[in-house]
């Protein structure tokens, strides 16, 4: 639902905290958005919409994102286990004065989700699980900094890697970098949903429905969902200030998925092959969007 309740005079100061005339700012965003709703398209409430001071924030909460995921990227190899990665994340997320978003989050009990080969995502790192030559995962790192939300993941070789597994790993790259080629201002959801999931089915495999990305700043998770199977112009619209993920969870084989009873996280795929995902975290803009995580 649009929510164009607050009705500003076009001399008034804009509602967005620029400190600037309403007509001056974000007068021909609002009007734009309205068109749009009226049109019968699917926009997102006003209060979910970044402003400029939102996004210096989660800047700086992605500048730290980032920098615990290349802290692992510099130090992952074969022999450690799981654990030793979460110690990394944690300590270099709070070392940097801030805080891991997973930890606790509806009672997941580490600071990020590391997935091995068959599992899709929502691993929790374990002393138990070791890293093998052969092996691929994905490393998720989620960071709160003065109440603004970063969130990305990436792909990780571990030694010597087959060529089947290397594939995967590629075209799931190679689908979140068509996803974000899809991403214009003004333009919808569905066309970067599209955009991932011809890349993905051209290769072969599959894209998992049941989980994807997310609106995201003031939250982790903030609406709406964003999957990654869809048609061109259908879904939200992607209008400046709106930020994001992309997200896509590849499957070599079929894209069901089942979730451990043990555990209640541990997302595998149901007919054992492999899977990838990468993340990034970006932000619409007027001329087209800029990434903040990766
Ligand atoms: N980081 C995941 C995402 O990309 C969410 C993980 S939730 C957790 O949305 F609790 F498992 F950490
Ligand atoms: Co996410």
């Amino acid at each position: 639902m649009f929510d164009d309740g607050i009705q500003l005079g076009r001399n008034d100061m804009c509602w967005c905290g620029s400190e600037k005339k309403y007509k001056k700012c974000h007068m021909g965003f609002d009007e734009r958005l309205q068109q749009c709703a009226h049109a019968g398209a699917e926009v997102l409430p006003r209060s979910l919409y970044k402003t400029a001071a939102d996004i210096e924030g989660m800047k700086k909460s992605a500048e730290i994102n980032r920098g615990a995921l290349d802290y692992v990227a510099a130090h992952i190899k074969p022999g450690i286990s799981t654990a030793e990665i979460d110690r990394w994340v944690h300590d270099y997320t709070v070392e940097h004065g801030a805080i891991p978003a997973p930890l606790n989050y509806e009672g997941f009990p580490k600071s990020c989700c590391t997935s091995i080969n068959n599992v899709v995502c929502h691993g929790i790192p374990s002393e138990q699980e070791i890293l093998n030559e052969g092996d691929i995962i994905n490393v998720d790192c989620s960071t709160i900094l003065n109440g603004y939300f970063s969130d990305s993941s990436r792909m990780f070789l571990v030694g010597e890697v087959s060529d089947e597994r290397q594939r995967l790993v590629e075209v799931t790259k190679r689908s979140v970098e068509a996803g974000l080629a899809a991403v214009k201002p003004w333009g919808y959801l569905g066309d970067v949903a599209h955009a991932v999931q011809t890349c993905v089915e051209e290769a072969g495999m599959s894209v998992v429905r049941e989980f994807g990305g997310h609106g995201i700043g003031l939250e982790f998770h903030e609406d709406p969902f964003v999957g990654f199977v869809g048609e061109p112009g259908e879904g939200v619209v992607l209008a400046p200030g709106f930020c994001f993920t992309i997200e896509p969870m590849v499957n070599a084989g079929r894209p069901q998925i089942h979730i451990s009873e043990d555990d209640g996280w541990t997302v595998t795929t149901a007919d054992g092959s492999d899977s990838a995902q990468w993340e990034v975290q970006l932000v619409v803009t007027e001329e087209g969007y800029e990434l903040l995580s990766w």
